[in-house]
């Protein structure tokens, strides 16, 4: 029978690491799940504490870490090195790469050498890709290959030029007739999730409940299987990004130049360091 090495039966099933498996079951459970974006160890570690089902290391991290205009100049290098971190910071949530543009839409074997290194180098569980229909056959490659694909339709960022901007998608018929069967085919093809970006809730409602993976919305509504966003959104990090959708938890740009500030004062008076502070 076969045995991992070294550890023993009952050490594994005290183990909670969830497993893609046990994303696509929460759907079939009925259970909401909670995803968010990380890109470093520490957040990760303080997230996956509190419960997230999943951690994404999107590649929103261009723009929200690097200061990039856009998603469309990380690399596969950047992307990979990020993810690592975040997998070791996550002993329960699922991990999942994101992949940058131009590493997976140029042909299908560079889509599978290139996701196959989230999982050999940084040990993601999967990879996530955007696109929809004209994905399925890389989709379908890389889960035969053993690599779970987590889809993503709707506000696709690494498509902003075609877009002309980030609008809400699927409004005229023939965009809702794509992003609907855009789903399907990417469930067909094999993805145990998708996410659902920036489109009406009405259109997520229904992809929902046709579809039999799970769909993760951001800006998709509240009829969805389970949330995400970008963890920097959310605590504030950039005060200048404003978005509907966004619910922001804390003000943590203010907070860091509170402390800016405060170092500065304490290091000019001569307050700092006291005899406590000093070896
Ligand atoms: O890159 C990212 O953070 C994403 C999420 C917004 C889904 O793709």
């Amino acid at each position: 029978m076969y045995r991992p090495a070294g550890r023993s039966w009952s050490s594994m099933a005290k183990q909670s690491k969830l497993t893609i498996r046990d994303i696509r079951k929460k759907k079939a459970d009925g259970e909401k799940q909670v995803w968010l974006t990380a890109y470093d160890f520490f957040t990760a570690k303080n997230l996956d504490a509190v419960g997230v089902d999943g951690l994404l290391v999107g590649d929103s991290l261009n723009m929200v870490v690097y200061g990039r205009p856009s998603t469309l100049s990380l690399t596969l290098e950047q992307s990979l090195y990020h993810t690592e971190a975040v997998v070791r910071g996550a002993k329960h949530a699922v991990v999942i790469g994101d992949m940058p543009f131009l590493t997976y839409q140029q042909s299908i074997s560079e889509a599978v050498a290139n996701a196959g290194k989230y999982l050999k180098e940084a040990g993601a569980q999967g990879v996530k890709l955007e696109g929809g229909m004209e994905m399925a056959a890389t989709i379908k490659r890389l889960v035969e290959v053993g690599i779970p694909v987590m889809g993503h339709i709707g506000l696709t960022p690494q498509s902003i030029h075609k877009f002309g901007g980030y609008r809400v998608q699927g409004k005229e018929d023939v965009s809702k007739k794509y992003l609907l069967e855009s789903a399907s085919a990417v469930e067909e093809a094999g993805c145990f999730a998708v996410v659902l970006e920036a489109i009406k809730p009405d259109l997520a409602s229904e992809i929902t409940a046709h579809l039999s993976i799970p769909t993760i919305g951001i800006g998709a509504g509240p009829s969805v299987d389970g949330q995400i966003m970008v963890i920097n959104d959310i605590i504030g990090l950039d005060e200048e990004f404003k978005a509907k959708f966004v619910r922001r938890y804390f003000n943590l740009a203010a907070k860091i130049r509170e402390v800016g500030e405060g170092f500065i004062s304490d290091v000019r008076s001569g307050d700092y360091p006291s005899k406590d502070e000093t070896y």
